[in-house]
């Protein structure tokens, strides 16, 4: 994807500093990312780290922290000579956020290792904290006049949550936007650094066989599905505020929703692209309460076997109330009501504790007529394209072809690339693309604000309606595909899961 704000090499010089250094996310995702972009030569020669924390701890000590995580969450295997690049650039600073005071001094801090690591003045502030703390953090910046450092240019990186509902997204969006421009915001959605989710658009767009058909003239239904296999575990806290609508579907579930479904952008550029995804999300058909009550189907685990292990329900595990409403699953039927997909149902699927762990997207192509060789005892399969997007990687296609060793039998066949899988495995870490796309300026694989507002218009209106209605909690067992009445949403329109 092509890089708007990369002008010269001093552009990618950079110091990175990460709020909530000590925290689970620096340790389990940043670190490895910076790490094996170290390693695979992508990091700039000027470039530094400086992680806060309020741990007292010295630069050498929290190093060896970081090292151990590496030995865990790294991709590649740590080479003392990659290490020893990496570590010479992360320093630890610990300051309580909540003070002001603490800005100040890391202002002097930060223009002397600028000196010392000639990084231009390039300021990246990656806020890997609880969402409670962005706007204090933000503001904290803006009294000190960090965020308006002249000599270079300053990113804001937000994590997700961005908000729990429409409301609390605009009000976090207008105190962003009174320090930092809308082009410096990065507004992380991981799985848009996945490999597969950027092959979207080239397997659509770089195949006439694929962007000719890619219509509701021709496609039967489309499935995305984020199963996962583990419960909520020690995030009990984050859950129950969160549940499956906010935690998956308001965000990635429709940010790959809308690269399936949006028109060709007119070029790459971060903004052609945003603008067609966002169309799609517009596009979305308002949900009736009709349609909130057949189309949207809601789901709590309760307890069950995962891999032959017993687990406990989501009401049972830490930090939930024994009573909790909150949604561990969720299936929907959305019609997309533009000129392409108008009358084609996408289904999407996600929960915990699922007897798969899968993210997949399947496109269903229309079977052809039964009036040849279907006719009597011969079940036509549809023509199917899989794009797997974890654990495996990878696209697959379905098509029919004879069976040679019968007379009449029609069997499917399935085409795999597998040139994208587990066993050349190693592919590049989401992070990895993402961190590297913020230090050359390319915002393409992060969400505009609109597309986030837009998004949260949807999603409100489903949560809405969750938290009106009292469901009959748990609904399905942990290790299964979740409740039969999602099974039902697809049977009521002679249609199943597909379960590739
Ligand atoms: N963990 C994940 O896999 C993951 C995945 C997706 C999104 N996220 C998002 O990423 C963010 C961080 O998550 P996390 O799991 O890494 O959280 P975490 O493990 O709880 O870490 C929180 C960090 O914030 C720091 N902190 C808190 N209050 C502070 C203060 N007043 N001054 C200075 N530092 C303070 C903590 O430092 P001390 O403990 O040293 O005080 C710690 O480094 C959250 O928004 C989360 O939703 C996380």
């Amino acid at each position: 994807m092509q890089t708007e704000q990369y002008n010269s090499k001093n552009d990618l010089t950079a110091i990175m500093v990460i709020f909530g250094g000590t925290g689970d996310l620096t340790h389990r995702k940043l670190m490895p990312a910076l790490y094996n972009l170290v390693h695979d030569k992508l990091i700039p020669e000027h470039f530094a780290v400086v992680s806060i924390g309020r741990r007292d701890k010295t630069t050498e000590e929290y190093n060896d922290e970081i090292f151990e995580a590496l030995q865990i969450y790294s991709r590649n295997k740590i080479s003392e000579s990659c290490w020893r690049k990496l570590r010479e650039r992360i320093h630890y600073y610990q300051f309580d956020f909540t003070k002001q005071q603490g800005y100040e001094d890391l202002k002097i801090f930060l223009e002397e290792l600028d000196k010392k690591m000639h990084t231009g003045g390039n300021r990246i502030y990656y806020l890997a904290v609880a969402p409670e703390y962005f706007e204090t953090i933000v503001q904290g910046l803006h009294v000190s006049k960090l965020s308006q450092n002249a000599k270079g240019w300053n990113r804001l990186i937000i994590e997700k949550p961005f908000g729990k509902d429409l409301a609390t997204a605009r009000k976090l969006n207008d105190k962003l936007i009174e320090v930092f421009d809308e082009k410096s915001i990065y507004r992380i959605d991981h799985y848009l650094g996945k490999e597969m989710i950027q092959n979207i658009m080239v397997l659509r767009f770089c195949n006439s066989v694929f962007e000719s058909l890619w219509s509701n003239k021709f496609i039967d239904n489309v499935q995305i599905s984020l199963n996962e296999k583990h419960g909520v575990g020690s995030r009990g806290g984050y859950y129950e505020n969160s549940g499956a609508m906010r935690d998956m579907v308001q965000n990635h579930i429709l940010q790959i929703l809308s690269l399936v479904a949006m028109e060709p952008p007119v070029n790459l550029k971060t903004d052609s692209i945003r603008t067609e995804k966002l169309k799609v999300i517009q596009a979305i058909e308002e949900l009736t309460p009709e349609a909130l009550r057949d189309h949207i189907v809601f789901g709590q685990y309760g307890k069950g076997m995962i891999d032959g292990a017993l687990v406990p329900g989501y009401r049972q595990e830490e930090k939930v109330p024994p009573d909790s409403a909150t949604e561990t699953f969720a299936a929907l039927k959305l019609y997309i009501n533009n000129f392409r997909w108008a009358g084609t149902p996408f289904y999407i699927r996600t929960g915990k504790r699922l007897g798969a762990k899968s993210a997949e997207i399947v496109i269903q192509f229309k079977s052809l007529p039964n009036v040849l060789y279907f006719k009597d005892r011969h079940i036509q399969e549809p023509n199917l394209l899989v794009i797997r997007i974890q654990p495996h990687v990878g696209v697959f296609f379905q098509f029919n072809t004879k069976d040679f060793s019968s007379h009449h039998e029609i069997m499917p066949v399935k085409m795999e690339a597998s040139h994208i899988n587990d066993s050349l495995g190693n592919t590049p870490e989401a992070y990895e693309r993402l961190l590297f796309d913020i230090l050359r300026g390319d915002a393409t694989l992060f969400s505009r604000w609109d597309e986030v507002e837009a998004a949260w218009m949807v999603a409100d209106k489903i949560i809405a309606y969750r938290e009106q209605k009292r469901f009959s909690f748990p609904n399905y067992a942990a290790g299964t595909m979740g409740p039969i009445r999602a099974f039902e949403l697809l049977a009521k329109d002679g249609r199943e899961w597909w379960n590739i």
